[in-house]
């Protein structure tokens, strides 16, 4: 059975309920994480932490809980869950308040909602195949490097993508690329990888961080740099990076051949190293 663990007890996951006065229901006033989970231990545990403090400390949304906290929390629910491979989901919203008002009340307590999935891996069809992206206009509020639950425009998104028959859409922001609509964006110009550097705009990826340094390890030059629309459209792979789908390889661009219009040669090296570089991670940092 799957669990949940809300504001403090266990309930199962179908169970769980929140107050239609949440101000996560009414606002979409919280913030979450999701951190991946490989034979049974966490993976970068550290930085994933990192970030939830840095989206609760951007919304001034109280830390409810201490670090040794949140990971026994986290390391508590895979023990209570059967797969070996997880991802966890961790949101905190601002809290209950009885009175609808946009200004929050100043003792509130934050809402504290937990579960894990079993982590399953990309579909090695997909893989084999890549991914259809279209290109769309980022509409998304100008905090993107908060991880808020506030999703609807990426939903949109997502949406619109759909709509065009592909499977995902690659978000541009002033002519330039930000990121995707649950990742980030890496492009590969003969043997240059580059990405958007890390600025209000997008998603500080964990995926992202640990993925520039397997390249640098792996002599590739890699570059934090504004990419223009008309570069993506040029390169010769795209991926998108995220925790639960690690890089994903894109293969159509509205429409057109991305490169040879087959998953490209530097995504498979770097997807190997990738997983050494995980393995050894593990290994080291025992989470
Ligand atoms: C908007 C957005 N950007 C980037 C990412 C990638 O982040 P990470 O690699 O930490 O999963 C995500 C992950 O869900 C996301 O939602």
């Amino acid at each position: 059975m799957q669990l949940a663990w809300l504001n403090g007890e266990w309930t199962p996951l179908e169970a769980a309920r929140i107050s239609p006065l949440d101000r996560g229901f009414l606002f979409g006033d919280g913030v979450y994480e999701v951190i991946p989970v490989y034979r049974r231990r966490l993976f970068a545990f550290g930085p994933h932490l990192e970030r939830l403090k840095h989206s609760l400390g951007a919304t001034g949304i109280a830390n409810p809980h201490t670090d040794e906290e949140w990971r026994r929390l986290c390391e508590t629910l895979i023990e209570r869950h059967p797969w070996d491979d997880q991802f966890i989901y961790l949101q905190v919203t601002r809290g209950v308040q009885p009175k609808r008002d946009h200004l929050p009340d100043d003792c509130l307590v934050p809402t504290v909602f937990a579960y894990t999935s079993e982590l399953k891996p990309v579909d090695e069809a997909i893989l084999k195949k890549g991914i259809r992206c279209i290109t769309a206009e980022d509409i998304r509020w100008q905090r993107c490097d908060i991880k808020a639950i506030t999703l609807l425009p990426n939903v949109m998104l997502k949406m619109q993508a759909r709509a065009a028959g592909a499977d995902d859409a690659i978000l541009i922001r002033n002519g330039l690329v930000s990121e995707g609509t649950a990742s980030n964006v890496m492009i590969v110009e003969g043997d240059r990888l580059s990405t958007p550097p890390l600025d209000h705009a997008l998603l500080g990826g964990i995926t992202r961080q640990i993925l520039l340094q397997v390249a640098r390890e792996a002599g590739l030059e890699v570059r934090e740099e504004a990419i223009t629309e008309k570069r993506l459209a040029q390169a010769d792979e795209i991926w998108l990076t995220s925790s639960t789908k690690e890089a994903l390889p894109v293969v159509v661009l509205n429409g057109e051949p991305v490169g040879t219009g087959i998953p490209g040669p530097i995504w498979q090296r770097l997807r190997q190293a990738f997983h050494a570089a995980r393995e050894q991670w593990m290994e080291q940092n025992h989470e």
